[in-house]
């Protein structure tokens, strides 16, 4: 029995990070526009890595062996198209006219000849959980060089070596090169991992977590978060459910479609609950003029404040956020409950505080929420009323339909304009370095959100 316990145990470690992980689930999937607009700013580069480098044509045709320089003047490529080839990758097609220049003497030669090249593209999952990228196939198709000014001072015969000279070296390298160009991208695309700051002492951090999903109209990676609050991971007190994205969500059309899970959000608020974020002091000297917390403002409200303070004096709120806010996702409608606890204290004479009383209060805001380069950001206003309870007193019964305005007032200016500060400081949604989201628009859903959003590689 031992033995089997023995053998058992080490084969559920390897598995249990694998299956029960509390990771909060993000989908991005890239649709077709996301490959033209890959394929439109791709060109440029791509006409960079196929001019290369020719080695001298040997002309035997003369009595001593002659040496000639071969330059590729330009590589024009006139069409590149990508497309999805289900479960497997990218397929890529370009047709391009390269110009090439002779040094013959006694006068130069300019030709021209149309390629176009093939190659397929495996989109894998690399081995530190980032999107990997690899040509398996390419090839290249030459069409016949002719001259490119008219220029007809060549004899066919040369040009025929010629032609077989450029062909046979293009065939290798062209696609030697394209490969390059290609392998180049992991380490862009290694960037996904990179630790994103979410406040000065916390993190989030991107990884892919299985095999990409490819059809013939998109690509969708399954990409976890995890945040770290001083080094250590946010774990959800939850086991999380895998979030899986449905197909028509957002908008059509779209380069990318991130979905993002309900699990994320209540990561971020369980982060922002732990890092202290939330909590506030408000005090009523910092703003005298339309602050209206002192104790003699309170003693009018109850009675043992006047009697225990006849002399004014300033009077704080702490607020703590014990319970991690909840965040609820309805179609159309984000709503975000906090049930803070209020200590009001009075400063005593002797600079020490003195507590008055507490309340649990309950709050209700609407949540709106809005991307920003790579950010997600919310904004939040409060919805219907505030609730308030006495949870302990120290100056008798309190009549809380008398004190419920006044706290209501003093705390919810100063409660919001906090918490809109930190949800305005946002959170890194998946992306690469350079690489933006470019007029998003943020849909919620029943318990997940959607970003539909187009892209924009800042070089
Ligand atoms: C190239 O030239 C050869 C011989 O003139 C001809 O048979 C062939 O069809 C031409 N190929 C193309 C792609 O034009
Ligand atoms: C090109 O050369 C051929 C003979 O090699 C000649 O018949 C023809 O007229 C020339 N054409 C031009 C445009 O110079
Ligand atoms: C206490 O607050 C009230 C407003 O509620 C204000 O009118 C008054 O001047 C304040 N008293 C002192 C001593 O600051
Ligand atoms: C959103 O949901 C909350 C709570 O269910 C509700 O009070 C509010 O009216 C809803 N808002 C909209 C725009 O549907
Ligand atoms: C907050 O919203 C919840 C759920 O919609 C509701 O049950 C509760 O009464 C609301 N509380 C306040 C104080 O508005």
């Amino acid at each position: 029995m031992a033995q089997v316990c023995g053998l058992g145990l080490p084969l559920v470690l390897l598995v249990l990070p694998m299956v029960g992980t509390s990771m909060p689930g993000t989908v991005v999937r890239l649709n077709k526009a996301a490959l033209s607009y890959v394929s439109e700013i791709g060109k440029a580069p791509l006409q960079r890595a196929l001019k290369v480098t020719l080695p001298y044509f040997l002309d035997r045709s003369g009595e001593v062996l002659q040496p000639i320089r071969i330059q590729i003047l330009n590589v024009h490529v006139l069409h590149f198209h990508l497309k999805f080839i289900a479960d497997f990758g990218v397929r890529l097609l370009g047709a391009s006219k390269f110009d090439f220049k002779v040094f013959r003497v006694p006068e130069p030669l300019e030709l021209t000849m149309p390629v176009v090249l093939l190659a397929d593209v495996r989109v894998a999952q690399g081995p530190i959980q980032t999107p990997m990228v690899s040509i398996s196939a390419c090839s290249s198709f030459f069409g016949n060089i002719s001259t490119l000014d008219g220029s007809n001072s060549s004899s066919p015969a040369l040009l025929v070596l010629l032609q077989k000279h450029i062909k046979d070296v293009l065939r290798n390298k062209l696609c030697l090169s394209i490969s390059n160009l290609v392998q180049a991208l992991n380490v862009h695309l290694g960037t996904l991992i990179g630790l994103n700051p979410v406040g000065p002492e916390s993190q989030i951090r991107y990884s892919m977590v299985s095999v990409p999903t490819i059809t013939n109209d998109y690509i969708s990676l399954d990409i976890n978060a995890v945040l770290f609050l001083l080094g250590k991971p946010i774990i959800l007190p939850v086991d999380t459910t895998p979030f899986m994205l449905p197909y028509h969500v957002g908008t059509k059309g779209t380069m990318a479609t991130v979905g993002l899970s309900q699990d994320l959000f209540d990561s971020a608020l369980l982060l922002l609950q732990k890092a202290g974020s939330l909590n506030l002091d408000i005090t009523g000297q910092l703003d005298s003029d339309d602050n209206p917390l002192n104790t003699s403002a309170l003693g009018q409200l109850i009675p043992e404040v006047a009697h225990q303070f006849p002399e004014s004096m300033p009077v704080v709120l702490k607020v703590r956020l014990g319970a991690t806010p909840i965040v609820t996702l309805h179609t159309n409608n984000a709503t975000l409950r906090l049930q803070p606890f209020i200590e009001v204290l009075a400063a005593a004479s002797n600079s020490a505080f003195q507590s008055l009383f507490s309340l649990d209060v309950v709050v209700n805001l609407s949540l709106q929420l809005f991307v920003s380069k790579v950010k997600l950001q919310g904004t939040t206003s409060v919805l219907g009323d505030v609730q308030l309870t006495v949870a302990s007193s120290n100056v008798g019964s309190i009549d809380m339909d008398q004190v419920h305005t006044l706290m209501g007032a003093v705390f919810e200016k100063p409660l919001l304009d906090h918490l809109n500060a930190l949800l305005g400081l946002g959170i890194a949604l998946p992306n690469l370095v350079n690489l933006h989201y470019a007029s998003p628009k943020v849909f919620v859903y029943e318990g997940y959100v959607v970003v539909s959003s187009g892209l924009s590689y800042q070089h």
